[in-house]
């Protein structure tokens, strides 16, 4: 390694956005390497909003792996960072800096220690898939201080080993996770179906309903799930098949409406597939105990509101204007046809949830700060 009396340090950042579920993928048939159940297609968002920046750091002067979240440090112990570690060293590449008179040989990163730092911009474990960007974004940054030339499909099966949905953050645009046949887990990964241009007119509008971290995690819930839920065989055998078939051709036509009844039916049959576990999971109302009761209130009030709003509201139209779905958390994510209909839905949030009335709705995320405008 030569340089190395100098004590350099080779830096990457890489920033990735989340991504939100239209197809929610939920249950696992291998654990250890989080090959799912069934296939599940994602929207990624804009990185403005919500994502993950990490730098990841290589010198011969650190003597360990270390990693902080949002400046605290954390273990890297679990298997799920070490496999991914793993996998990256694994596949390595020479490096040369020229300007810190550094070259790293392939066989040098396995002695090597690395220093990751991490940091959100939205709240950590609160449904809002932080587990996915920051995986993504690890298994990104650290490909590239490693000079892994492997493309973005092959590095998103590693980065599904640190969290299954992180794969489909690997991609701008509408992703697809293909679960795969093999038991290696070589051909669960993640391709692009459209990219992030693909389909301007749709608005993603987020209420960030509360920022404390979900009482049953992912892992844990799903993991209940495939033990007791026999809706879930069925929704993963005879459901999802054809409902992701049909998500790809209503995305690959801009079609609206088909998107706007899958995305809703899907959520709503995530949610009863939960309530089918033994014990039941009830992620869309008392989602944590130990939140504060008015905020609970809020949150039930929250759910049931925006569904009917947006149930009554596409009835009364010639053709649906929007979408809702909600993950293993207590926020809610809502899709709109175009700017027109996201200023409308922003309206009706802002009067049944007025911000100033209720300090939990901390905020609305939009996929384009203008509508915010437009709406008043
Ligand atoms: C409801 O990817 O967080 O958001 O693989 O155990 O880390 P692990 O689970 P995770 O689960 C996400 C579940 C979901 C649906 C989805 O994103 O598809």
């Amino acid at each position: 390694m030569a340089g190395e009396a100098e004590k350099w340090v080779l830096m990457v950042t890489a920033q990735t956005p989340t991504n939100i579920a239209v197809i929610k993928y939920w249950g696992k048939r291998d654990e250890n390497l989080i090959l799912p159940v069934n296939d599940s297609i994602s929207v990624t968002l804009d990185p403005e909003h919500l994502c993950t920046t990490t730098t990841v750091a290589a010198s011969p002067s650190f003597d360990s792996d270390r990693m902080w979240l949002n400046g605290k440090e954390i273990s890297l112990s679990g298997d799920r960072y070490q496999n991914c570690l793993r996998e990256i060293r694994a596949r390595a590449g020479d490096v040369e800096d020229e300007g810190k008179g550094v070259k790293i040989a392939k066989k040098d990163w396995e002695k090597l220690h690395l220093h990751i730092a991490s940091y959100n911009n939205f709240p950590t474990a609160a449904g809002l898939a932080s587990s996915a960007a920051g995986l993504a974004c690890l298994v990104f940054a650290l490909a590239k201080l490693m000079n892994v030339k492997d493309d973005q499909s092959k590095l998103s099966a590693i980065a599904r080993q640190g969290s299954g949905s992180a794969c489909r953050s690997l991609y701008g645009g509408f992703v697809k996770w293909v679960m795969g046949k093999d038991d290696d887990g070589k051909d669960s990964l993640a391709v692009q179906l459209a990219d992030e241009k693909h389909w301007d007119d749709l608005v993603i509008i987020i209420a960030v309903v509360s920022s404390s971290q979900k009482e049953t995690s992912s892992t844990t819930g799903m993991r209940e799930t495939v033990e007791t839920s026999l809706l879930l065989k069925h929704r993963a055998k005879e459901v999802v098949p054809k409902r992701t078939l049909q998500m790809e051709e209503a995305i690959k036509n801009r079609d609206f409406a088909s998107f706007a009844q899958l995305t809703c039916a899907d959520s709503n049959q995530f949610h009863a597939v939960c309530l089918d576990t033994s014990p039941p999971i009830f992620y869309m109302n008392d989602t944590s105990h130990s939140i504060k009761l008015w905020n609970l209130a809020l949150m039930k009030q929250l759910f049931s509101r925006i569904i009917s709003i947006v149930e009554k509201w596409n009835r009364s139209e010639e053709t649906p204007q929007v979408a809702y779905t909600f993950d293993a958390g207590p926020n809610a994510v809502m899709f709109a046809r175009n700017r027109k209909a996201a200023t409308l839905l922003l309206q009706r949030l802002l009067f049944y949830f007025p911000p100033s009335s209720a300090a939990d709705l901390d905020s609305y995320i939009l996929g384009d700060k203008s509508i915010l405008k437009d709406a008043g």
